[in-house]
């Protein structure tokens, strides 16, 4: 692991290196940025913009200041884009209202530059509209020890920016969290790719969500959109219309109580863990059946999944499933055996069902009403239920209430299976509570948490459950 990574660093440290070198990054390329002296006019009043902006946006007492420009580049855009990475410095003057910086605004003395950091600014000017944005500010301390022996580079030769040493190290944190390692140095390189992509699609999420929902690095970090799909998500689900009609659900008694989970009573089992296989369907439909079981008898049991990747010939497997034909598929074998008696490989096997060791059966299986409030009282009243949304917004996901816009997630495009366990609010913000099967350490210990109340991601429409006399 170590060896693999230090190649990688190695080579992007070249490729940076060759990217900022003389004339700027590809030469002769129209419209592709430039690299510009510290002198550049246009450079000093976007720096003096963005300091400002810095000083605004920032709650310390002091003003701080550029210390250093590290790289600048300027690049033909509508108008002119400009990236400036620099080190900043704390001033010994306190703010003003007027956040006015100073020539006397001295420099803390080197020992005490311990709170200098390094910022990326994006700032862009639209001079024919006297305009100036800031499109981007991304600050960090400054880690002289670790980034030593890439870093201190001799300046007047072009060096990697601060941008892709952080991206290095969060690459390197990403491996030793998730114990990846890569066959070569080309699979490094690209897996590297894909996660800077993602990292940009996380901070896009991030800056949209309407929620509290936290987006950032996850163990699929390293997946393009396109194979997290095809290992994880269920092309099944897209064509749910074709899935048979079910029986509607028998209306619900009582009024939703505010809030229910069944964790807190004893319906759901640990969070398990689907692997690199697309069988989101079978760990969706063994969580309600559990919880049907568990309101039968009292007693959680933890069913198999596999038995269905093996024997339930109306789904595909690893490629796929829909809830309406798994519950069909158990009517017709007879039940399900436990995990420990039929447990999860994570791949098509042949069919092992042995009928002696049914442990749960099902009669039949209803399908629940679309709105939000009833399906919650239903979940109150009857259990866990399964349903499947848009998983755009899961794959980033760490923690609170996602809230996606609603372009980002389409409810028409449901392509992933879950688990309904609760809902409730927190702090205001309405929830519903979603088991995953993507291991304890996906989202919140296992949970991914969406905003109730607005169909969002198609959350209300594809939810179920079985029936057990
Ligand atoms: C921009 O500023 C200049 C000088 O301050 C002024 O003459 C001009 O009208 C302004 N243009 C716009 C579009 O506001
Ligand atoms: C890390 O991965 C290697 C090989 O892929 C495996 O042998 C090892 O058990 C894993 N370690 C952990 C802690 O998962
Ligand atoms: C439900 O299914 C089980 C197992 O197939 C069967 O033994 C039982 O009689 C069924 N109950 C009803 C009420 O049909």
């Amino acid at each position: 692991m170590e060896l693999t990574l230090s190649l990688v660093l190695t080579v992007c440290v070249c490729a940076a290196v060759r990217g900022d070198g003389d004339n700027g990054h590809i030469a002769g390329a129209l419209g592709a940025p430039v690299r510009l002296t510290d002198s550049d006019p246009g450079l000093v009043k976007a720096l003096e913009f963005a300091e400002r902006r810095y000083n605004m946006l920032s709650n310390g007492m002091h003003i701080r200041r550029v210390t250093k420009i590290i790289s600048a580049t300027r690049q033909l855009v509508k108008g002119v884009r400009y990236s400036i990475t620099a080190e900043i410095g704390r001033t010994q003057c306190k703010k003003s209202a007027e956040f006015h910086v100073t020539e006397d605004c001295k420099i803390f003395q080197e020992s005490q530059k311990r709170k200098t950091e390094v910022c990326l600014f994006e700032v862009w000017n639209i001079p024919w509209e006297n305009k100036t944005t800031l499109l981007k500010q991304k600050c960090q301390p400054v880690v002289r020890k670790e980034t030593k022996n890439i870093v201190h580079v001799p300046l007047s030769h072009a060096k990697p920016s601060q941008e892709s040493v952080d991206l290095l190290m969060q690459f390197k944190d990403f491996m030793v969290k998730y114990n990846r390692t890569y066959a070569s140095q080309d699979e490094a390189e690209k897996r590297l790719g894909i996660f800077q992509q993602n990292l940009k699609t996380a901070q896009t999420l991030q800056a949209l969500d309407q929620g509290t929902a936290e987006y950032g690095v996850t163990k699929f970090s390293d997946l393009t959109e396109d194979e997290f799909r095809i290992i994880y998500l269920n092309p099944m689900l897209s064509q749910w219309s074709l899935q048979k009609q079910m029986k509607p659900a028998a209306p619900v008694s009582k009024a939703a109580p505010d809030s229910w989970d069944w964790r807190d009573h004893g319906a759901v089992s640990s969070v398990k863990n689907q692997g690199f296989c697309g069988s989101c369907w079978a760990f969706s439909v063994t969580g309600n059946i559990e919880g049907q079981w568990f309101k039968k008898t009292g007693q959680l049991m933890s069913l198999s999944e596999q038995e269905l990747v093996d024997c339930d010939k109306l789904d595909q497997a690893c490629g796929g499933g829909l809830p309406s034909n798994a519950y069909e598929a158990i009517e017709n074998l007879g039940g399900l055996e436990t995990e420990a008696d039929y447990s999860y490989t994570g791949h098509k096997q042949k069919c092992d069902f042995f009928s002696g060791k049914v442990a749960a059966y099902i009669n039949s299986s209803v399908e629940l009403p679309k709105d939000e409030n009833d399906i919650a009282a239903w979940l109150a009243e009857n259990g866990p239920v399964s349903a499947a949304l848009n998983a755009f917004a899961m794959q980033f996901y760490r923690k609170g209430v996602s809230h996606p816009l609603r372009i980002l997630c389409n409810p028409w495009m449901i392509d992933h299976a879950v688990l309904l366990v609760g809902y409730g609010e927190r702090n205001g913000v309405p929830f519903w509570a979603i088991k995953n099967s993507w291991g304890e350490d996906y989202g919140e210990k296992g949970y991914y948490y969406l905003y109730r109340g607005s169909s969002l991601c198609g959350i209300n429409k594809m939810c179920s459950s079985a029936v057990v006399n």
